[in-house]
């Protein structure tokens, strides 16, 4: 990153060093791809208390599958989003996912909410599977903010080119909920103190109020948006010139994540699920004062961790 008009803000070469969280390429596990990909059951009730999202769904889901339809869902965990399609109507759920003791637990909730008849739990990997018949609808969750971690545009990309294989090359692709997705990127002043205890940690934030953590810079830039009926790219890259609105501490990047769960074109809206806000720490802030313009360059593929993203950020020679 760096500053356009250098005689308002501070040099960065000048700073004192600061801590680097970031890890060379080569010193990565696969332990951030894997966790972030792969839930058990001990993390589904973070997703299933998550207001935004299970409300979400359960709206679009009420709106766009109907009775007798064939669902497919990738990435069931605990069988919610299923339980919602099969409570629309649909004659059958096809329910896959990857952790046996999660399928084995979505089994027992659906035979216990009345849909055990109608939704059929598999255990397979969502980026190999096809369901044996056509579907209308596929639901897949499987959404991290700014697309890191997990691997949602692979299993739909996987699942188009295997879908048009089976079933012919001008098939009707289902539907896909969610249907898009909006991915921005604010300049922010971040607030990274913790009872007396500075710790610029990328962190997640509730992005209707960000708990006052903080402050916003400039206006949101959108570096992709896409339907994923489309051809879509898991490559993002942004070359910005942000131009600032007040002065202060340039410390953070707001990633802002909106999915289009359904859009809704005869009545000219769409339900929305905006999730957790990521903010990555820039580690060598700057000073900036309001009219200043600040390069701001990333780049990273959908599903990389989020360290690597926060090494694209910080990194001089992008
Ligand atoms: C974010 S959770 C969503 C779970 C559920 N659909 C919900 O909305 O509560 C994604 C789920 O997909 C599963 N999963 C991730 N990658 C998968 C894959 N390649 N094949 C099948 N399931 C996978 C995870 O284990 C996890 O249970």
């Amino acid at each position: 990153m760096t500053s356009a008009n250098a005689a308002s803000t501070t040099n960065v070469a000048t700073r004192a060093p600061r801590p680097h969280l970031y890890v060379a390429s080569a010193e990565k596990t696969d332990d951030d791809s894997v966790l972030g990909q792969f839930i058990p059951i001990h993390y589904h009730y973070q997703m299933l208390n998550q207001e935004a999202r299970v409300g979400g769904f359960e709206a679009a889901i009420a709106e766009v599958v109907k009775p007798g339809m064939k669902v497919l869902e990738l990435g069931g965990g605990s069988g919610v989003l299923s339980f919602f399609a099969a409570r629309a109507g649909a004659s059958k759920v096809y329910c896959v996912e990857r952790i046996p003791h999660v399928a084995r637990a979505a089994q027992g909730f659906l035979a216990q909410n009345g849909v055990g008849d109608r939704v059929e739990v598999i255990t397979a990997d969502a980026t190999d599977y096809l369901p044996p018949e056509r579907v209308d609808v596929v639901i897949c969750e499987m959404v991290h903010s700014a697309m890191l971690r997990e691997k949602q545009l692979t299993v739909i990309a996987n699942f188009k080119k295997r879908y048009r294989e089976r079933f012919g090359a001008n098939v009707a692709m289902p539907r896909f909920l969610p249907e898009a997705v909006v991915l921005a990127m604010q300049p922010v002043q971040a607030n990274y103190e913790f009872h007396g205890y500075n710790a610029a940690v990328p962190m997640f934030l509730d992005g209707t109020g960000n708990g006052g953590r903080i402050g916003r810079m400039s206006f949101p830039a959108i570096y992709s948006m896409f339907e994923y009926n489309d051809d879509f790219t898991s490559h993002f890259e942004i070359d910005h010139e942000a131009v600032m609105e007040t002065a202060g501490t340039l410390n953070g990047l707001r990633f802002i994540t909106k999915n289009l769960l359904a859009i809704l074109e005869h009545e000219g809206r769409s339900i929305d699920w905006d999730m957790n806000d990521l903010i990555i720490p820039i580690t060598n802030p700057l000073q900036v004062n309001a009219g200043d313009v600040v390069r701001i360059r990333f780049r990273y593929d959908a599903g990389d961790s989020v360290l690597a993203l926060a090494e694209s950020v910080n990194r001089e020679d992008v």
